[in-house]
């Protein structure tokens, strides 16, 4: 029987004794001299990249995480597949270990492998991650998330933040009976958003995208939607922050035209603040999406705002069946008692500060030009101008062992210490000179 394949023809598999959970609160990343991890399987004769490429046709199911966006060369021989992750560091499936500086696209602002994360996650899979009913954990989490957003009253929680955001959106035209998004920013890959291939036209004649921070164009968008306009809805942070006049005109413009605002916090929320940019920005949108930092790298995504839009879920349908599964619950509330006892996004933006100084001295010692760090602190950018400069510097750093993302964003996280800041910098030194050394 298949079945008996994993349980060993017993009636149910018994939990791990309570010592064996405890083991992980000690939990280090390990040591440079200690021995990585096995990989899962034998050796396989091809790469787990080729095995990848045969099954998974885009090569990834996480589009960043393809080898060509990873390096913007397909044909790059760094890492794709990790079987460990603690702390901000990272080993490869071949053993090498890896100090990140992407922090899983900004899914992962503590540090992977967090123990008290960890613990709450198995802790909540140890009782039976789904039933009949509903988690308690999914009460307590929306009650504390209410708390914690500027406009959140109501809270709906779900997997991803495209989903979250796709929900706000959903929520706003239920709401107003109208169709017309006018919208800045990345918000996922679902078809509301998405100029990609197989959205229907109609789709996507329903949506006016404007250049972020561009309050002309805003108002133009606004004036053309006229009155089928249901949403403004925007990124409030795109590689740097915006005027505080955008996002009022934002605000007045919807307030005038009986439409929501949405922010989408998916990388702000507990990250700039706990709230997101809309707790530190003057400017209160109606309706917010978050996900990411908000589980620490557990897949859960929420869309908050106000009462009576929010309530507007109850005139469509918005569900899905494990978006109140425990674990993810549990990791939150496990991020959010962090949040309570230190002031995370202070951390995070001091650390940010200091790994962008790190570069900025590297770029600065290495005499190299066509290279500058931007982006807040929390979540900055190396922008090039070449990508093929910006490829041959990234596939020299994982050299060097550092792995930093391509294009936006690296993101801080509390795990970046000392050590990890003075790696970074001599990575980045390193792979300067060797990018100059190339260009002689
Ligand atoms: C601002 C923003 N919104 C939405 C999304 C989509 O989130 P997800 O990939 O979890 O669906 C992302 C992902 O990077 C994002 O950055």
């Amino acid at each position: 029987m298949a079945f008996n394949r994993f349980f060993g023809g017993r009636k149910s598999a018994p939990l791990p004794p309570p010592d064996e959970l405890d083991a992980l609160d000690d939990r280090e990343a390990p040591s440079d001299e200690g021995e990585a991890e096995e990989a899962p399987e034998e050796a396989p004769e091809r790469s787990w990249r080729e095995r990848a490429e045969a099954v998974l046709p885009t090569g990834a199911s996480t589009g960043s995480k393809r080898a060509e966006a990873l390096y913007g060369d397909a044909e790059a021989d760094g890492p794709t597949h990790f079987i460990d992750a603690a702390g901000c560091r990272v080993t490869a499936v071949d053993g090498e270990r890896y100090l990140d500086c992407t922090m899983a696209l900004g899914a992962v602002a503590l540090g992977y492998a967090e123990p008290r994360v960890t613990r709450a996650v198995i802790d909540a899979a140890s009782q039976g991650n789904v039933a009949a009913l509903s988690s308690w954990r999914e009460v307590e989490l929306a009650e504390r998330l209410c708390t914690l957003i500027p406009c959140a009253e109501r809270v709906q929680l779900l997997k991803t933040g495209a989903e979250a955001t796709s929900a706000a959106v959903r929520l706003a035209r239920t709401y107003t009976g109208r169709t017309h998004v006018v919208a800045s920013g990345y918000f996922g890959w679902h078809d509301w958003s998405s100029d990609a291939a197989g959205v229907p036209a109609g789709t996507k004649r329903d949506v006016t995208r404007v250049a972020f921070d561009d309050v002309a164009a805003l108002e133009r968008a606004v004036t053309a939607a006229g009155t089928d306009l249901a949403a403004i809805v925007l990124e409030p942070i795109v590689e740097r922050l915006p005027s505080t006049e955008w996002l009022a005109r934002a605000r007045a413009l919807c307030d005038a035209a009986g439409a929501a605002l949405v922010f989408d916090e998916v990388k702000t929320g507990f990250r700039l603040a706990r709230g997101g940019y809309q707790e530190v920005c003057g400017v209160t949108p109606d309706l917010a999406s978050f996900g990411k930092a908000m589980a620490n790298g557990y897949p859960l995504a929420a869309v908050s705002g106000l009462a009576p839009l929010m309530e507007s879920a109850r005139n469509t349908w918005i569900s899905s069946t494990l978006a109140s599964e425990s674990t993810a619950l549990a990791a939150a509330l496990a991020v959010l008692d962090w949040h309570e006892e230190a002031d995370i996004p202070a951390t995070l933006a001091e650390t940010g500060r200091e790994m962008r100084a790190a570069v900025d001295r590297a770029i600065d010692a290495s005499g190299v030009a066509g290279v500058q760090t931007l982006g807040v602190d929390q979540m900055w950018l190396m922008q090039w101008d070449d990508p093929r400069r910006e490829s041959a510097f990234l596939r020299h750093a994982v050299r060097e062992g550092v792995l930093f993302k391509r294009g936006a964003y690296n993101f801080a996280a509390v795990a970046h210490d000392e050590d990890a800041l003075r790696e970074i910098e001599a990575a980045a030194s390193a792979a300067l000179v060797a990018l100059a050394e190339d260009e002689a």
